[in-house]
């Protein structure tokens, strides 16, 4: 178990976790309110009453249900344990716990360690994502049954959300992007009122939550009969998305992919409308590390799950991002988006 190990490797009394994601990556606890204080004694999870089924459910650790503050439930714990040194989430911890837990005792920030484990999935999580993709997929199919000319994007990202939450999701891994026309040059447009009219692009960017598992998929269609501009534009962007798809293996750097993404764009006179990173690895949270942009130099892993999502965003003509999720595997790479990204016409 990682929290034991970072006990003794950093030589600690006890470490508080305090992001939602971490303790429910390292319990199992799914709630809203909680905190998890580890400790060479074992693992306790504090939450509020409002949580007593649930958590004897989902923990797999002692559950302590607090009548007030979980914080000063937790600060009576560690006072019993006479803990001296206290391991904390340094990069996402409230200043106000911060500031509780400094009267506690002296603080070790852990850093990236606390984190890290979850760069790398399990076989579990690898099934999680896989069919979080899955269902993603199948909802962008259902939903573009219903795609007309002239539909209002706000309409389609409507039936986008109904049609994953029908197929058995629990959310949207964030908000649904649907941009058409000019406006699908803003990389995380909002959808409008607007209708979509024939003679530009439609993007899609949509993902699901599946057992708490997120999926991430752009595809950017052509609406009706468009400019030759467009097509080129989307041949352009596709090719560097398969060539930083190649890229892909174990070992490789993480910005070697992004680099791998320019240079096609590069050759095509485009890179200076790519204004963002090529990816970002993915699983509870919809933005997790690797981050895959310039000179990033975090190694690739096998069992690492990332996007692949270059784009070129021109404003006032339009924008293409297509973005697959993939895993990275002992040989190479495996694309998990099955859905079809050649140029398609739609409407
Ligand atoms: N929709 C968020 C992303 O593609 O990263
Ligand atoms: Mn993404
Ligand atoms: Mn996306």
């Amino acid at each position: 178990m990682v929290l034991t190990s970072l006990l003794q490797s950093q030589n600690l009394d006890a470490i508080v976790v305090s992001t939602l994601v971490q303790i429910r990556y390292y319990t199992g606890f799914e709630g809203s309110n909680a905190l998890l204080l580890a400790t060479p004694k074992g693992n306790v999870l504090f939450t509020d009453p409002r949580y007593t089924t649930q958590a004897e459910q989902e923990s797999n650790c002692p559950v302590t249900i607090a009548q007030g503050p979980l914080f000063k439930a937790l600060a009576t714990r560690l006072k019993s344990l006479k803990a001296k040194r206290i391991g904390f989430e340094d990069k996402k911890i409230s200043y106000t716990l911060y500031r509780e837990l400094t009267e506690l005792g002296e603080l070790i920030p852990l850093g990236d360690s606390i984190e890290k484990p979850r760069w790398v999935k399990t076989p579990q999580e690898i099934s999680a994502i896989r069919a979080s993709v899955e269902l993603n997929s199948k909802a962008l199919d259902l939903a573009m049954k219903r795609f007309k000319i002239g539909m209002k994007e706000m309409d389609l990202a409507a039936e986008i959300d109904h049609q994953m939450r029908k197929l058995g999701a629990e959310g949207n891994a964030f908000d649904t992007i649907v941009a058409s026309g000019p406006h699908s040059a803003l990389p995380h447009a909002h959808p409008r009122n607007e209708r979509i009219e024939a003679g530009s692009y439609l993007l899609i960017d949509m993902g699901a939550c599946l057992n708490g598992y997120m999926s991430d998929m752009t595809r950017t269609f052509g609406v009706g009969s468009v400019p030759r501009k467009a097509i080129r534009i989307y041949k352009a962007v596709l090719e560097a998305q398969l060539a930083a798809i190649d890229a892909v293996r174990p070992g490789k750097l993480a910005g070697q992919i992004h680099a791998a993404a320019v240079r096609v764009l590069k050759a095509h006179g485009l890179d200076q409308f790519f204004v963002h990173s090529t990816g970002h690895g993915l699983g509870l949270e919809i933005h997790e590390a690797p981050r895959l942009g310039k000179k990033e130099t975090t190694p690739l892993e096998t069992g690492m799950a990332i996007t692949i999502e270059p784009g070129v965003y021109e404003a006032g003509f339009g924008g293409v991002r297509i973005e697959d999720t993939v895993l990275v595997t002992e040989k190479g790479v495996e694309v998990l988006t099955k859905t079809q990204k050649g140029w398609t016409i739609v409407g």
